[in-house]
């Protein structure tokens, strides 16, 4: 599969985004202890978790990092929608106060199934940080504790945001036809 020829409409510009999570980073520090455990969500994630650890570094915190790789087959597909966990924690999560990092929070399976996996390895705590939220899109009950932009319901990509696994490098975030 090819991206469309059309190139992304902009939504998020790069300053737009690290002023958005170094504001993110301070509201975290408030209300989270310096050794947070990150949990960030393959693939989509990994573009806002590196600039986030970084962000989190200047407001004083020293983050300890893992990555669990889940897939949604949200709308359309045959599935239930129940998403499949391709990759597990590599790290020992118990006792810890644990921040779920995604890109994007649409109909909250993802997350949700993610939420689920910390808090049976016995995290202590558990809030979750996402880029980007799509409103009523939701299918399962489950909110952002932080969230960066609240984006129209188009699909977005960019800056780790895929469609067919392209876009993710783009430092901006921006909307396509799809
Ligand atoms: P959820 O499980 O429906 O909340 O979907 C979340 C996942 O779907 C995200 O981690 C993204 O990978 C993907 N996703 C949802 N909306 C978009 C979009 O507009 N662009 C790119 N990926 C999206
Ligand atoms: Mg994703």
């Amino acid at each position: 599969m090819r991206p469309p020829s059309t190139p992304p409409e902009p939504l998020f510009s790069e300053g737009d985004i690290a002023r958005r999570i170094a504001a993110m980073a301070r509201d975290i520090a408030k209300v989270m202890p310096p050794d947070v455990m990150i949990v960030s969500l393959l693939k989509g994630g990994f573009v806002f978790t590196a600039d986030l650890i970084r962000a989190l570094h200047r407001c004083g915190m020293r983050p300890q990092v893992d990555f669990v790789a889940l897939s949604s087959y949200g709308g359309g597909s045959a599935s239930n929608g129940a998403p499949a966990l391709h990759q597990d924690l590599r790290e020992d999560i118990s006792g810890r106060h644990v921040l779920l990092v995604d890109d994007i929070l649409e109909s909250g399976r993802t997350l949700s199934l993610a939420k689920k996996l910390v808090l049976a390895r016995g995290a202590a705590e558990t809030k979750i940080a996402v880029l980007l939220e799509k409103p009523g899109r939701r299918e399962v009950e489950i909110a952002a504790d932080f969230t960066g932009f609240v984006v129209p319901d188009r699909f977005v990509v960019g800056y780790g945001l895929d469609y067919a696994n392209y876009y993710r490098e783009l430092p901006f975030i921006g909307w396509i036809e799809v």
